[in-house]
């Protein structure tokens, strides 16, 4: 299956790419972890990215289509795969289509994550990320420690972006740039709308109903 992931900052798109992914056993590719890990290496990628990343801007449209370009072609991603983060605007939608058209093949279907914004800039501010395995945390919604990870041990950080001025931006930006993906996936049929409140465990439930075949 090929999906898609859409939501604004803080919908809890990694949370539950992380769980979809596993009880699906497709690769989860998430371009914002993409690009986070080419920052902490300092790559070529990493130092450009930044720059947009520490705004809150989107990275350019031809950067991120060639980088998913590649990792869609991988042989992990040959029977499916979930995008968390990707595509972000109508334009990289429709590049999308038509990479995936060269093997005739389409995104299955499109979660779409609704939460509203209060709830969201609370997820955010209290968004703790695992240096080691990437699992993501929070500090009041996840019981154990707050910086060290309960799975692996590794230490948890806090992401640059979200600092409240930038994620008021994202929040911007997502208006703008990423909402009318819902209408283009809407008009392609493939839209499921999912409500993201509630516990995490509840969220994949629902979106795991939504991926069954009707
Ligand atoms: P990206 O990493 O994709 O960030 P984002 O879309 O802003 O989304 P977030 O990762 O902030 O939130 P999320 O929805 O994954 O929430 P999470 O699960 O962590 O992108 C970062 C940057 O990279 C962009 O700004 C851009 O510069 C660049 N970029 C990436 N993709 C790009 C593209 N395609 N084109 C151009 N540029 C691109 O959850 C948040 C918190 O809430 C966590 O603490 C979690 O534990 C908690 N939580 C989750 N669910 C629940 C729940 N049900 N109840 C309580 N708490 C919950
Ligand atoms: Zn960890």
């Amino acid at each position: 299956m090929r999906i898609v992931l859409v939501g604004p900052p803080g919908a809890g798109k990694g949370t539950q790419a992380q769980f979809i992914a596993s009880h699906l056993s497709i690769p989860k590719i998430s371009t914002g972890d993409i690009f986070r890990a080419n920052v902490s290496g300092g790559t070529e990628l990493g130092v450009l990215a930044k720059q947009y990343m520490d705004k809150g801007d989107l990275v350019p449209d031809e950067v991120t289509v060639a980088m998913v370009r590649d990792r869609i072609a991988q042989p992990d991603a040959a029977g499916g795969f979930l995008l968390d983060g990707f595509p972000r605007n109508v334009p990289q939608a429709e590049t999308l289509r038509d990479i995936l058209a060269e093997n005739g093949q389409a995104v299955d279907k499109v979660l779409e994550l609704v939460v509203d914004e209060d709830e969201v800039v609370r997820r955010l501010s209290g968004r703790r990320t695992c240096g080691q395995c990437g699992r993501i945390w929070h500090v009041d919604f996840d019981e154990g420690r707050d910086d060290i990870c309960d799975d692996c041990g590794g230490k948890l950080f806090q992401r640059d972006d979200d600092k409240e001025e930038v994620v008021r931006h994202r929040l911007e930006v997502y208006k703008e740039q990423t909402e009318p993906l819902v209408e283009f996936y809407e008009k392609e049929g493939v839209l499921a709308g999912i409500e993201a409140t509630g516990t995490v465990d509840e969220v994949t439930a629902r979106a795991l109903a939504a991926l069954r075949p009707e």
